[in-house]
């Protein structure tokens, strides 16, 4: 028997987590502040891309399991479990603002009914539930439960990281609580997910520690593709070797233009503020940032090493994602590269399969092309900002003839240095040796 769901907050996290569960059989609710938003979803329109997502949305929406209102005191009453999926973004400091999600807790115990099941979904710091479980019970008769489950998806994999997730985490006080979480998930269960119970603050925690060690084995790729450069060796290989030990394993060690995206930036410095409010010295968490800064920095030494002078150059950008499948370009490496290029007088062309619109609105002084050869036309080098399968398949030879230099600068290693030296192209990959025509 599916369970009555709700589902306050209707982004990346929340809208996913209000199509998996329908997926599995639940009636969802799902419900935001913003009412165009709501209107959107409603004609079965994802206001993202997000591959797999609008299918499962009006998949959903037609089996009669989802639906959605902006009318929170409509959408919570009788649901069993409401799930709070606002933003936490980050205050001046960096410290996660919980405004949103204070007052979407107190909203919600107005409306709840015995029992509900109060989970954090957005990510929060470590003694956000304590606070959460006082509100509820000053704005609420009844009693409510308080958990923590926090969201492991990545953007572009998200509807297969929730319907096949590794693990589940979830954390509680009371047994009503996680008995409710496991009868939810209890489809995820048998399909091999693995449970985790933990207590509130611990779930909290595990959440941005996970974010925080995911981002220094990016950041510690990153410097040692610096040291490689200096060497005269190759990261891809030195990445390979280390990913063989079953004690390290080969994910998130591909040497780049650094991470972005909506959660790396904003949980570590969450993560970090948390740390240093609670009393501990953890210096390593502020050299993530700063390492995974001096990316952008050190491709932008190999745009001013093949062209020389920036003024009045054309630099095209090939992909402006953040990360490849995703139209988000927040904290994307490209646009703070783009930022650096256009201060320094470059022109600055880009072009994106997904994100140029939202690119667009955010660098207003981007160019747009068409496509890769496009933004190629004219320009004086190429960087490879985001890996799109689409850019492993250009045509060389068409590049070249396209570029006013046949000079490439590959911010994600995505090109075979061997078909780069063929096509007679001048490359300057990361942490490898240059190929020079
Ligand atoms: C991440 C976490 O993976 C997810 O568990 C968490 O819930 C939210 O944050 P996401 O931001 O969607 O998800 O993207 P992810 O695929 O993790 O990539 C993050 C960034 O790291 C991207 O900019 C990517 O390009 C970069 N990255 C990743 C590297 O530079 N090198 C790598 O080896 C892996």
């Amino acid at each position: 028997m599916g369970m009555r769901i709700t589902v306050v907050g209707t982004g990346h996290v929340g809208l996913v987590t209000c199509a998996s569960l329908a997926a599995l059989g639940h009636d969802v609710v799902g419900t935001d502040a913003d009412g165009e938003k709501i209107a959107q979803l409603e004609r079965g329109v994802s206001p993202f891309y997000e591959p797999g997502l609008e299918e499962l949305l009006r998949e959903g929406m037609a089996s009669g399991s989802l639906r959605f209102t902006s009318d929170v005191s409509e959408a919570v009453p009788g649901a069993e479990i409401v799930f709070i999926s606002v933003g936490t973004p980050p205050k001046a400091d960096g410290e996660a603002n919980l405004i949103a999600v204070e007052r979407v807790a107190r909203e919600v115990a107005r409306h709840a009914t015995e029992g509900t099941v109060v989970v954090e979904k957005s990510t929060v710091p470590a003694g956000t539930g304590g606070r959460m479980q006082r509100a509820l019970s000053q704005e609420s008769p009844h009693r409510l439960e308080v958990a923590c489950n926090p969201e492991f998806l990545a953007e572009g994999r998200a509807i297969e990281d929730s319907l096949r997730p590794p693990r589940i985490l979830v954390g509680a006080e009371s047994e009503r609580a996680f008995a409710a979480l496991r009868r939810l998930y209890a489809p995820l269960i048998a399909d091999g997910s693995r449970l985790i119970e933990t207590d509130i603050q611990t779930a909290e925690l595990a959440k941005y520690v996970c974010n925080a060690f995911l981002a220094l084995k990016i950041s510690f790729v990153n410097a040692v593709a610096r040291v490689c450069e200096l060497a005269g060796a190759d990261v891809v290989d030195v990445a390979e070797v280390m990913g063989s030990d079953p004690r390290i394993g080969p994910s998130f060690l591909a040497a780049g233009l650094g991470y972005g995206g909506s959660c790396f930036p904003k949980d570590l410095q969450a993560f970090e503020r948390l740390v240093q409010r609670l009393g501990y010295d953890f210096p390593i968490l502020g050299e993530i940032a700063r390492i995974n800064d001096e990316c952008v920095e050190a491709t932008l030494a190999k745009v001013k090493d093949a062209v020389w002078n920036l003024e009045g150059k054309r630099v095209a950008l090939l992909g402006l994602a953040f990360k490849p499948g995703t139209d988000d370009v927040r904290f994307a490496p490209a646009l703070a590269l783009a930022r650096r290029l256009l201060d320094e007088g470059a022109r600055v062309v880009g072009y994106d399969p997904r994100a140029m619109g939202n690119a667009k609105a955010e660098v207003p002084e981007l160019e747009m092309a068409t496509d890769a050869y496009d933004a190629a036309a004219g320009a004086d080098c190429a960087v490879l900002c985001t890996e799109w399968e689409e850019f492993a398949r250009l045509d060389l030879e068409k590049v070249k003839a396209s570029l006013t230099a046949p000079i490439v600068i590959d911010g994600r290693n995505l090109f075979d240095p061997a078909a780069m030296q063929a096509a007679g192209m001048t490359l300057y990959p990361t942490g490898r040796p240059p190929v020079v025509a």
